[in-house]
């Protein structure tokens, strides 16, 4: 594995997936699959390409499948033993063998930003990096989008926030920021709005599920009121974190899906298919 100035990644996962209704009512939305693969091992497995070995998962009720996807299932391995089917658990066990899982509950779904104050206990006094596994990133031509940036992270030591141009009507979905490019694909953040209307959005680059943040987040987290529909935003944590120093906004490389809408899980169903005929031609 690669030595990164980063060890550990945070997956808040105690969001209801809503959107996923009836699927999700007994099922972590982050146990559902793409192909043969949870959401949630596709985020592992791009962490661990960036070289972090520690995931440290924010769960609630009813997410007791993600531990056990990460843990070795003994009947599961003795029926499968010596089976033409056993090379189908190659991946995961190597990631059990490689990683170490550690688990919180957030008890109240209070928001993002209060999802990943949770964290703390499990992070302490390191920087970290934040993957939503709902969002899917892949990038065929090179590093992983953690990967790329982790290289930014090692310049600036600040908190980086990953960022694509959407269309403006779609702006109310997402964080949107504002700023000044520094270099190519990295911008120095001047404003951060969650989920604004696309009249008031301050541009159409829209944050995704992927963050490295420095600890002192956690106290500007504490520091910040409750925002858009009563929840703790990070967006607004990050805003208050650029105005106390500097947050960077990357345009990563890749493509990401939107695996929290049934739309983007299609999309990316299709793509990984297609993907996978190909190279297995
Ligand atoms: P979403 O906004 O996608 O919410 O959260 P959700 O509850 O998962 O899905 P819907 O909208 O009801 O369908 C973005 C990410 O933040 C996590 C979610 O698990 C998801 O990974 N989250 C959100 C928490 O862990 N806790 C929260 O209080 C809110």
């Amino acid at each position: 594995m690669k030595k990164s100035s980063i060890t550990k990644c945070l997956f808040p996962a105690a969001g209801y997936g809503t959107r996923f209704l009836p699927a999700t009512k007994a099922m972590p939305k982050e146990m559902l699959p793409i192909l043969t693969k949870p959401l949630i091992q596709y985020g592992v497995e791009e962490a661990m390409e960036a070289g972090i070995d520690t995931m440290a998962i924010i769960t609630g009720r009813g997410k007791r499948a993600i531990e056990d996807h990460f843990d070795i299932s003994y009947e599961l391995e003795h029926q499968i033993k010596g089976s033409s089917k056993e090379h189908l658990l190659d991946d995961i066990r190597k990631i059990i063998n490689k990683c170490t899982f550690t688990y919180t509950r957030q008890k109240e779904m209070k928001g993002l930003g209060d999802a990943i104050l949770k964290g703390e206990v499990l992070i302490g006094d390191n920087p970290f990096a934040v993957v939503l596994a709902d969002d899917l990133c892949v990038n065929l031509d090179g590093d992983g989008v953690l990967s790329q940036m982790i290289k930014i992270y090692e310049k600036y030591k600040c908190c980086i926030v990953a960022v694509m141009e959407v269309p403006k009507e779609e702006t109310y979905k997402y964080g949107v920021v504002a700023g000044n490019e520094i270099e190519d694909s990295v911008m120095m953040v001047t404003d951060m709005v969650e989920k604004p209307d696309p009249s008031k959005a301050p541009s159409n680059l829209a944050i995704i599920g992927r963050y490295i943040l420095t600890p002192d987040i956690f106290q500007t987290i504490r520091e910040t009121p409750v925002g858009k529909n009563g929840e703790l935003q990070i967006t607004d944590a990050l805003l208050r974190q650029a105005k106390k120093g500097m947050v960077l906004a990357y345009k990563f490389e890749g493509k990401r899906f939107d695996c929290g809408s049934v739309d983007g899980f299609v999309k990316a169903t299709n793509y990984f298919y297609e993907l996978d005929a190909i190279v297995n031609q």
